[in-house]
């Protein structure tokens, strides 16, 4: 398919991972010792979490994209006495909690509008169960909360829902626990803190679904952080979806937790190769080109592979508006706790486009492949909505406005830069 007519020949990188980037500060924040981290992410949600460790006591230096954690143990947090502030960032809040419910003083974290309306019981419910004394705003379940932690209970846990910001605070709660914390996954989501953990040498072991992690020492390290494949993911599409294109993008992770898009692409009829594969401290990471694809198929989703590609539900359903026939993706309830409720968000905004649309309880469906037209949307101040609908103009060559496209500074700072760029 092409078409505008264009054509993308080009290379580019893309900024750091942003899932790995919180995780990263976090974990040097709490380990002993001076971590350097390469190649850190410096966008609205993770200079959140910064600024937050900052606030907490933590000496962070800034140059360039390194920066310098200088980390003093596991209980080192200084007592706060202001509002920690997350922002717009889920992983922020939810991160932090786990460890501020090993810290023996009074926390509290808030967040913006969005962030006042995602829940917090999810996590509220596991680390009270370790013995934290959590009360939330409204009904109990949603921020501000206040945290008042200690010495911690380890937990036997089966995980409620699919969630890696939940999976993660557990694991960081875990650390100030008394014995051995059990996490059981139905489905894998990321597992960034595990390996993270493991690296600074924390004591975790996986074992299929089964996670057992101790109370342990970290010790400073060195880390890399590979470009982010959620970011990535935009381009991708964009290459993918335009006939006779070839995109290279350098140094991605390739965390199999993550790499659900390749799937979808590849079943959709995008040739996509990886190149280059290797393993850089914890992480895989390679290269990755993209062929644009004649035309695209429609794809059908849903199950296991859903957390593998969580954050590109908006621009996989770009590309089955252009793909002949109908596509559906199921089993998408946790989009509706996303930076805005994603399903409602999508299909509200593709509707203005003409593109032939529905909303189903837990998904949904697209009959793609018909004529699109311009006109103005609202990106719900979503970064990946914002995105995934600039994409969609560029696929379209229809002239999109978007409101509030600045958002996408929350994962991507200079993407409408870069996005210029590869033509
Ligand atoms: C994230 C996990 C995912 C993802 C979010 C980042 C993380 O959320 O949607 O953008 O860094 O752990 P859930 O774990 O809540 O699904």
């Amino acid at each position: 398919m092409n078409r505008n007519g264009r054509r993308i020949k080009s290379q580019i990188e893309i900024l750091g991972d942003k899932s790995i980037s919180h995780r990263a500060l976090m974990i040097s924040s709490i380990s002993k010792g001076i971590s350097r981290i390469n190649n850190f992410l410096f966008s609205h949600d993770s200079i959140s979490t910064l600024n937050c460790l900052r606030k907490l006591g933590v000496r962070i230096e800034v140059d360039n994209e390194k920066v310098l954690v200088y980390g003093n143990g596991l209980s080192s947090f200084k007592f706060y006495e202001g509002v920690l502030d997350a922002r717009n960032s889920g992983t922020t809040m939810r991160l932090l909690s786990g460890i501020l419910s090993g810290h023996k003083f009074k926390s509290i974290i808030d967040g913006d509008t969005s962030l006042r309306r995602r829940p917090m019981d999810r996590i509220i419910k596991p680390l009270s169960l370790m013995g934290a004394k959590i009360f939330a705003g409204r009904e109990g379940k949603f921020c501000p909360i206040h945290i008042i932690g200690g010495k911690l209970n380890s937990i036997s846990y089966k995980m409620e829902v699919d969630s890696a910001q939940v999976k993660s605070s557990i694991l960081f709660a875990a650390l100030y626990g008394d014995s051995t914390t059990k996490i059981y996954e139905k489905i894998k989501t990321r597992d960034h803190t595990e390996r993270m953990l493991k690296y600074f040498g924390g004591k975790i072991e996986v074992n299929n679904e089964e996670i057992s992690i101790k109370s342990s020492e970290l010790i400073s390290r060195e880390v890399f952080i590979p470009g982010d494949i959620s970011s990535a993911s935009f381009f991708m599409a964009l290459a993918g979806a335009l006939k006779d294109s070839e995109l290279l993008i350098k140094n991605v992770g390739i965390n199999e937790t993550r790499t659900g898009i390749i799937d979808v692409l590849k079943e959709m009829g995008v040739e996509v190769e990886l190149l280059n594969v290797r393993e850089d401290s914890f992480e895989k990471i390679c290269d990755i080109k993209v062929y644009g694809a004649k035309e695209l198929k429609p794809i059908k989703i849903s199950g296991g592979i859903i957390p593998r590609l969580i954050d590109e539900i908006p621009i996989i359903c770009v590309l089955c508006a252009f793909a002949k026939g109908e596509s559906i993706l199921e089993n998408l309830s946790e989009l509706r706790y996303k930076e805005s409720d994603r399903i409602k968000s999508v299909v509200c905004e593709f509707k203005k486009l003409g593109i032939e649309i529905y909303e189903l309880d837990d998904g949904i469906k697209i009959v793609g492949g018909k004529e699109t037209k311009g006109g103005k949307v609202n990106s719900h101040n979503d970064h990946r909505i914002a995105m995934a609908l600039t994409i969609l103009s560029y696929i379209s060559g229809e002239n999109i406005e978007i409101l509030n496209s600045e958002c996408v500074d929350i994962s991507f700072p200079d993407f409408y830069h870069k996005l210029k760029s590869i033509f």
